[in-house]
C-alpha cells in the first residue's frame, strides 16, 4: 500500500512506521506549579494579566524552573501575559535572566539565546536609566527613535496615519526571529502609548479551511536589508553579528519565513509572515496578489478586535509575549500629552528557524472549541 511523506518519515518503537498525524515536536503541558497566581484572561482568546504577582517571586521559589517553564507555556498557549504589580525590585539581570529561561526551558535551540539589535553599535542608542548600556536590552524610548532610524522612509506628514503599518513580530527579518519578548516600561505618559498584540492562532482560525490551505502552501519575504545597511554606512559602524544565533549574522536581513508557522511550544498553527512591517513581498505570486494577500490579513488583524489584547501602561508594569503566535503594535500617540515620554527596557529571545508542520491543528480545532 502507498504510504504518503508523512508517514514514511519516522519509525514508532516497534519499526513501524507512525501515522501522519505525529507532530515534529509533542506539544509542552503545564504543570500547574503557577496556578496559585491571581489573574483574569484579558479577552477569552488572547492574554492574560496577573495583577499582584511578582515576578521576583518566581525566581526564589524552590521550583523556580518549574514556575518559569509553566510561565513560559501559558504565555505560547495566551500570546501575551501581562504584570500589572510594579515589578522595580526586578533587576535588568533577572529580566535578562527570565528571557533566557523562558526559551530554554521550553525547547530553544542550543547555541540560541537574546538577541542583540543589529544597530547596537549606533551611539544614539540609549542608555539605560542608571546610565549603563546592555546589548541585550534594547532601550525603548519615544524620542529616540527617531535618531536611530534616520535613514527609514517616514509616513508623509500632511496625512493622518495609518496606524495599520506598526503591526509586527519581533526580529521577523532574522533567519530566526524573536521566541520571547519581555517589556518593562519604566516611564509612562499620563495617557497613551498603549500596546496591542493580535493573537495569531485566531487570525488562522477566521479562515476558510480552502484559505488556510493556500496560504499554507506560501512563503513571505522579510526584509530589512536596506534599513540596516544604510543606517550602518551613514552612521559609520558594524553591523552587529552574530545577534542571538549563529544564523543570524552579517547583513543577512531577507529571510523567507511560513505564511502559517507551527508553535514549537503549543504545536498550533499561526499566521506569521502574511502581513506587518517587516513583511515586504509574499514570494511567488503577482505584485497585486501579494498586495491582496497582505491586505487581507491586515483586515483580519484590524477588524477582529476580539483577538486583541490592549496594554495600557503603567509604571514599571511588564508584558511577556511570544512572537510564534502573535503581531503587535505600538500606539505613537504620546506627542499629544504633556510629559509624554515613555521609555522601557525590552529583552528578546532568539527561537528556531520557523517552519510549518503539516500535522499540527489549528488552535480551537485542538482545544474542542467551537469554529467561530
Ligand atoms: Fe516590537
Amino acid at each position: 500500500m502507498a504510504t504518503t511523506q508523512n508517514e514514511t518519515q519516522e519509525n514508532g518503537m516497534n519499526g513501524n512506521p507512525l501515522p501522519a498525524s505525529k507532530l515534529q515536536q509533542e506539544p509542552l503541558k503545564n504543570s500547574g506549579s503557577i496556578d496559585h497566581l491571581k489573574y483574569v484572561d484579558v479577552t477569552p482568546i488572547i492574554g492574560r494579566e496577573y495583577p499582584t504577582a511578582k515576578i521576583k517571586d518566581i525566581l526564589a521559589a524552590p521550583n523556580s524552573d518549574q514556575q518559569l517553564r509553566d510561565l513560559a507555556i501559558t504565555i505560547c498557549e495566551r500570546g501575551v501575559v501581562f504584570f500589572r504589580a510594579p515589578q522595580d525590585d526586578l533587576t535588568v539581570e533577572e529580566q535578562k535572566h527570565v528571557t533566557y529561561m523562558l526559551g530554554k526551558l521550553t525547547g530553544r535551540p542550543e547555541g540560541h539565546g537574546l538577541h542583540v539589535h543589529p544597530l547596537d553599535n549606533d551611539p544614539n542608542n540609549l542608555a539605560m536609566a542608571d546610565g549603563t548600556r546592555d546589548p541585550n536590552i534594547y532601550v525603548i524610548n519615544s524620542e529616540a527613535m527617531k535618531k536611530l532610524y534616520k535613514t527609514a522612509k517616514r509616513p508623509p506628514l500632511d496625512q493622518p496615519r495609518d496606524l495599520s503599518r506598526e503591526w509586527h513580530s519581533d526580529s521577523c527579518y532574522e533567519n530566526c526571529p524573536s521566541d520571547f519578548s519581555f517589556l518593562r516600561m519604566q516611564d509612562t505618559p499620563p495617557s497613551g502609548g498603549d500596546t496591542l498584540w493580535c493573537s495569531g492562532y485566531e487570525l488562522y482560525d477566521r479562515m476558510s479551511p480552502s484559505f488556510r490551505g493556500y496560504l499554507e502552501t506560501l512563503t513571505a519575504t522579510c526584509s530589512q536589508y536596506e534599513l540596516y545597511k544604510s543606517a550602518c554606512e551613514v552612521g559609520g559602524y558594524e553591523v552587529i553579528s552574530p545577534r542571538g544565533s549563529p544564523l543570524n549574522k552579517d547583513f543577512e536581513f531577507s529571510p523567507s519565513h511560513p505564511v502559517v508557522r507551527t508553535h514549537p511550544v503549543t504545536g498550533w498553527k499561526s499566521v506569521f509572515a502574511g502581513a506587518g512591517l517587516h513583511v515586504t513581498r509574499i514570494n511567488g505570486v503577482t505584485s497585486y496578489e501579494d498586495t491582496m494577500i497582505r491586505d487581507y490579513v491586515m483586515r483580519l488583524i484590524t477588524r477582529n478586535h476580539d483577538g486583541v489584547a490592549r496594554m495600557h501602561w503603567t509604571r514599571q508594569s511588564c508584558a511577556i509575549w511570544h512572537n510564534a503566535c502573535t503581531l503587535h503594535a505600538a500606539t505613537p500617540d504620546t506627542h499629544l500629552v504633556d510629559d509624554g515620554l515613555r521609555v522601557g527596557v525590552r529583552a528578546t529571545g532568539i527561537g528556531e528557524v520557523p517552519y510549518l508542520d503539516p500535522a499540527s491543528k489549528g488552535r480551537r480545532e485542538a482545544l474542542g472549541l467551537p469554529l467561530y
